[in-house]
Parts: C-alpha cells; sequence; structure tokens
C-alpha cells in the first residue's frame, strides 16, 4: 500500500527520498510525491503513475533541500491523479503531509474547515490533515505539538510524515494504525513506513507505538504520546540483510523468492526443533502452559494467501494436535459476532503483520478475552507486537506482492504450532514428534529438487499462455493449494482462475470443461496412507471425468507415479513427501507456472495491477 519516506541529515535528501520510494515500490501504489525544504522554501514534485514519471519531473524541475518527505500512494480517496497525489499542503502552502490509512471523520473535519475559510484542491482526506496542523501552527504552535493537536481531532488509521518550511531540519512523524519506523543515524535520522526504505542506511530503529509520535532532527528524536508525555521506545536493531531485498541476478523478486524457499524454511526451522528430546521450542508467550494444555478449539483469521495457508494450518492441527480449528477471513470474522472464549486460540496468519482486517480480527480475539497468536514474517510488525504470542517465520523480506516464500513458511509454521499443541496436549510422543520433524527437516532439499522443474514449467507455459481461464483442482490439504494456485495465477497474469475442491467438480466446475480449458491437478500421494491413497483415487477418477469432457490435464504427481502419466496431458513430478509436506511441495509448481506465464503475457509480475503488498485499509 502507500509507502512514506522522510529524511533529515548532511546527504542529498531527494536521492535518499526517491531512494527509499523504490525500496517501497514493492508496496503497490499509483502516483508519487516528494517535497523537500532549501532555504525556507518548501518545494514539491509529484507525478501519477510509476516513480519514473516523479524522476522525469524532477529531472525537468530539479530540486534539492537538507530534509524532506516522500510518499507512493494507492489510490483510495480521489483518482490517482498528481493533483491527488501526496504530499499536500495546507492552506499556507508552508507545511506538508503524506499520510498512510484513512481518515474516517475527514468530511466532518473538511466541512467545519470549509465553513472556517479553508479552500481545498484536492478530493484526499488527507488534505484536511495538512489543513489542520496549518491551523495550529499559525496560531503559533510549534510542528509537534500543531501534529499533536491535529491527531487527537482525526478518527480512522493514519501514520504520517510532516515538515514545515517554518520549523527547519525537523520531520514530525506520528502514528495511529498503520506502522511508523524512525531510522537512527549518525547526524541523520529517517521515518519510514517499511524498514526496507531505510535498511540501507540503518538498522538501528525505533517501531514507534500506536498513538506516539517521533520528532526527529539531524541531532535526534524525541518520542511522546499523544497526551504530550514524554516516551523513551526501545531502539531495535534490524538482523535482516539489504542484500536479501534485492534481485541478487533474477529477473523478478517473486523468481528470487520462489528459489529462497528452502532457505526461507531452513531458517524458520532452526532453533525450534530437536530431534534429541523429541520437541518443538516456540519462544516464550504470555499463555500459561496450562492454557496450552487445555484448549478446546483453535480459531484461525487470515487473509489472501494467508488464508490459504490456515486452511493448511486446520488439516495439520486437527490431525495432528486432534483439536478442531475453525479457519475464517479475517474481513468476515471481525464483523461477525464469533463464538469464542478462553479455552479458544485465536491465531492470525499474516506475511506483513500489518493487513488492516487481520490486525483488527486480533484485537478482537483479545477484546474478547481470548488468548491470541500470530504467525507473522515482519520483526516488530503490528500483529508481531499484538498478539499474545508469536511464530516469525524467517522467511526475509518479501517485496512480490504475490506471496510465495511467506506462504510455505507459514505452512512450516503452523506444523510446528500443530505439533506444540500436540505435545502440550500430550496427544503426541516425544517419538511421534521426532518423526515429524526428521520430515521437516528433510523438507528444504525435497524444495530444491522441485525447483529443478523450473525449465520444464517455463516451457509449458508456452502452451497456456492465452489461455481465457484456468481451472484447479485438489483434495485435502492440495484444495487449499489449488486455491493458492489459482490466486497466483489470477494476481499477476490476468487470467480467470478458480479453485475448487476436487469432489465438487459435478455440482458445477464440469460445466465448464471443454478443450480449451486447461485444468491443473493438485494430486501427490503419499504411499502407505490410507487417507492420502483414497484421495488419490477419488481424484484420478475426478481426471478421467475431466478427460471424458475433451480437459486440457496437468498433474501435480508424487515422483514414479506412472498411473496418472498414462492420463495427464502433462505431468510435474514432485518428491514423495507425507500427504501434508507434499503441500509444500505441491504449490512450488504452481507459482512457477505462474509466473512463467505472467512473463510471456508481459505483465509487471512484482507489481500487478490494482493490487498490494499490504493492505492497511478495510
Ligand atoms: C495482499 C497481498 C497478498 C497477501 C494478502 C494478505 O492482498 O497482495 O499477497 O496474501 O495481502 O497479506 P498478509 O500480509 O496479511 O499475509
Amino acid at each position: 500500500m502507500c509507502g512514506i519516506v522522510g529524511y533529515v541529515g548532511p546527504r542529498p535528501v531527494v536521492s535518499v527520498l526517491l531512494d527509499g520510494l523504490k525500496r517501497l515500490e514493492y508496496r503497490g501504489y499509483d502516483s508519487a510525491g516528494v517535497a523537500v525544504v532549501a532555504d525556507g522554501q518548501l518545494e514539491l514534485r509529484r507525478a501519477s503513475g510509476k516513480l519514473y514519471n516523479l524522476e522525469a519531473a524532477i529531472q525537468r524541475a530539479p530540486l534539492a533541500g537538507s530534509y524532506g518527505v516522500g510518499h507512493t500512494r494507492w489510490a483510495t480517496h480521489g483518482r490517482p491523479t498528481e493533483e491527488n497525489a501526496h504530499p499536500h499542503r495546507d492552506a499556507s502552502g508552508r507545511i506538508v503531509v503524506v499520510h498512510n490509512g484513512i481518515v474516517e471523520n475527514y468530511l466532518a473535519l473538511k466541512r467545519a474547515l470549509e465553513q472556517a475559510g479553508h479552500t481545498f484542491v484536492t478530493q484526499t482526506d488527507t488534505e484536511v490533515i495538512a489543513h489542520l496542523i496549518g491551523n495550529y501552527q499559525q496560531s503559533g504552535l510549534r510542528l509537534a505539538e500543531a501534529v499533536r493537536r491535529a491527531a487527537l481531532e482525526l478518527t480512522g488509521m493514519f501514520a504520517i510524515a510532516v515538515i514545515s518550511a517554518d520549523e527547519p531540519d525537523t520531520v514530525v512523524a506520528a502514528r495511529s494504525g498503520p506502522p511508523v519506523i524512525i531510522g537512527l543515524g549518525q547526524d541523520e535520522n529517517f521515518v519510514a513506513s517499511d524498514v526496507t526504505a531505510i535498511l540501507h542506511h540503518t538498522r538501528d530503529v525505533v517501531f514507534l507505538e500506536d498513538g506516539h509520535l517521533a520528532v526527529a532532527r539531524g541531532d535526534g528524536v524525541q518520542v511522546m504520546d499523544f497526551a504530550g508525555r514524554p516516551a523513551a521506545p526501545p531502539v531495535q536493531r534490524v538482523t535482516w540483510d539489504p542484500i536479501m531485498a534485492e534481485k541478487g541476478g533474477f529477473k523478478h523478486f517473486m523468481l528470487k523468492e520462489i528459489h529462497e524457499q528452502p532457505r526461507a524454511i531452513r531458517e524458520t526451522l532452526a532453533g525450534r526443533v530437536s530431534l534429541d528430546d523429541g520437541r518443538v521450542y516456540l519462544d516464550p508467550t504470555k499463555i500459561p502452559d496450562s492454557a496450552w494444555e487445555g484448549f478446546r478449539r483453535v480459531v484461525i483469521a487470515a487473509c489472501g494467501t494467508s488464508w490459504h495457508a490456515a486452511l493448511v494450518g486446520k488439516s495439520v492441527i486437527e490431525e495432528l494436535a486432534r483439536l478442531p480449528v475453525e479457519v475464517d477471513y479475517a474481513s468476515e470474522f471481525r464483523y461477525r459476532n464469533p463464538l469464542l472464549d478462553e479455552h479458544t486460540l485465536v491465531v492470525v496468519i499474516t506475511q506483513s503483520g500489518e493487513t488492516a482486517d487481520t490486525v483488527a480480527a486480533l484485537r478482537e480475539a483479545k477484546h474478547r478475552g481470548c488468548p491470541t497468536f500470530a504467525i507473522c514474517n515482519v520483526p516488530g510488525s503490528m500483529a508481531a507486537r499484538e498478539a499474545d504470542g508469536v511464530l516469525l517465520t524467517h522467511a526475509g523480506p518479501e517485496i512480490s506482492v504475490a506471496s510465495t516464500k511467506a506462504f510455505t513458511s507459514q505452512i512450516v509454521a503452523l506444523y510446528l504450532l500443530a505439533l506444540y499443541l500436540g505435545q502440550h496436549r500430550a496427544v503426541l510422543s516425544a517419538a511421534d514428534v521426532r518423526a515429524h520433524v526428521e520430515q521437516l527437516l528433510a523438507l528444504p532439499t525435497k524444495l530444491e529438487a522441485t525447483l529443478g522443474q523450473d525449465a520444464a514449467l517455463a516451457e509449458l507455459s508456452k502452451e497456456f499462455f492465452r489461455a481465457s481461464d484456468f481451472l484447479y483442482l485438489g483434495r485435502g490439504v492440495h484444495f487449499p493449494i489449488a486455491l493458492e494456485g489459482a490466486l497466483k495465477l489470477k494476481e499477476i497474469s490476468y487470467i480467470h482462475a478458480e479453485g475448487f475442491p476436487a469432489g465438487e467438480m459435478k455440482h458445477g466446475p464440469n460445466a465448464l470443461i471443454d478443450e480449451r480449458l486447461p485444468v491443473v491437478m493438485v494430486m501427490p500421494r503419499e504411499a502407505g496412507n490410507p487417507a492420502s491413497e483414497v484421495r488419490y483415487e477419488k481424484t484420478l477418477s475426478n481426471l478421467q471425468e475431466v478427460k471424458a469432457r475433451d480437459g486440457c490435464v496437468i498433474a501435480i504427481v508424487t515422483e514414479g507415479d506412472t498411473q496418472t502419466a498414462t492420463l495427464a496431458e502433462h505431468v510435474i513430478p514432485v518428491p514423495a513427501a507425507s500427504d501434508a509436506l507434499s503441500a509444500v511441495l505441491a504449490v512450488v509448481p504452481l507459482q512457477l507456472l505462474a509466473y512463467h506465464i505472467a512473463v510471456r503475457r508481459g505483465c509487471d509480475v512484482d507489481q500487478p495491477r490494482n493490487l498490494a503488498k499490504s493492505v492497511t485499509v478495510e
């Protein structure tokens, strides 16, 4: 979603801002702008579309300064035009604001300001914030105090960064909802919505609390709450390597991230499993041991790809911990009246830890007295900080909008949670846990082998990139994988794709099948597992039904499956694994297929149209 960068210090500020905005591009945006102050003069450049348009505008009319703010905007209120791009000015034109989030009471505030003589030039809610702050500063207040007073008048979600031509070398940032990070440097300081924007300059950061504001100057940073009380938040050192947020020789971040999955999973497992004592270790939580033993139910809330991971997690937790699991879209959960009690563990899954609906679901669960647990990839994010327990997936920064390595790491994290619940509930013995841990530890090597199918999938994409629709089918844990395969394809190639449980075909999807419809069947099989064998046989019958209607089948199978190979047009083998872990292996060819099809169609793979990496609005 929108991205914020602010800088105060000795470097050329415009380059620092543009560099930061480039590193935030992955979040998704449709216009951008910067504002800087030099010698008491505030100057602004904005452009609709991609950052190169903003760079061109700056080249046509260069600007320089000693402090400034920049923004990438993902349109919510008002079209993605240059006029609506941030930064936005106050009435005097001497204050500018960049903003992530939505001000819910902006119409009422706007009406009141208009009655007091203010004229607005954009349709944005952000312009109202600028005018409010301007009003306070006009009455003689310092910028930080003006921002604080304005913040108290706003309802909704906002992360803002503000500069004034009348307050030299100062960037003020405030947070109510979306994250604000303050980067600490030597004689320089940074403000950003995401650590990746500033990681090249500093790893020492302060995650601003909700309801706090920071005043960043070259020589230091002061933090206070919205009541004006000084605060001393801890300085945290971010261990992410900035190189991890670069393409490293791959054509796209998505391809790089697909290939990083073995490493992401190794790191997610590292230090959390012990073959010696047959136990899984999670970081300490605020949830007491007695509660872990007494849970009667698990509810998982998530959005998008994370929701698909949740569906895999349901099977794994029910199987290994013998606890009933419900999976909900976070956006549905929060607006229902869910049945929750202290014996229900509410798990949220969110790569970014910022998704507005998922964070709201977490807060709703806490409000109702449930122990909460987050599976999250971003340290310091809202979900990671607010949940009673956290399991961080160590996938490293995921830049591509379409999630890949975060998804497979989430499944592994859920597997660990299932084992942890199983051992606490005494459903699993140390020997049981050890057997599962052995399988988990073997997974990265099997993933490496699966990635060897890349060239075959690139070849396959030649045959299918002109298709207008795709159907994905699977049973059991492979049903969410079918959903995820369909989502990957539609997100990045804009081809219509649907995922169904294979057993549901005859209740509708069969009507779609003809010789033009590629049908991807996710059907690995675990030899010796009766439930898996039955599902495989049933799916094989479904495959026959597709063939009988002239459908063209691409089957994801376990290596050595000669039976399917005689029936399907195309077969992509993955290494043999347990039923649950074959889900992790089977999604890889689907990620690669979507990727190669999108590349052939000339799509913007890493930043698909209309989508954002983290959806911080509802
Ligand atoms: C957006 C992204 C998806 C992601 C979803 C949930 O829609 O484009 O890739 O799966 O948000 O994000 P989260 O960060 O909560 O996992």
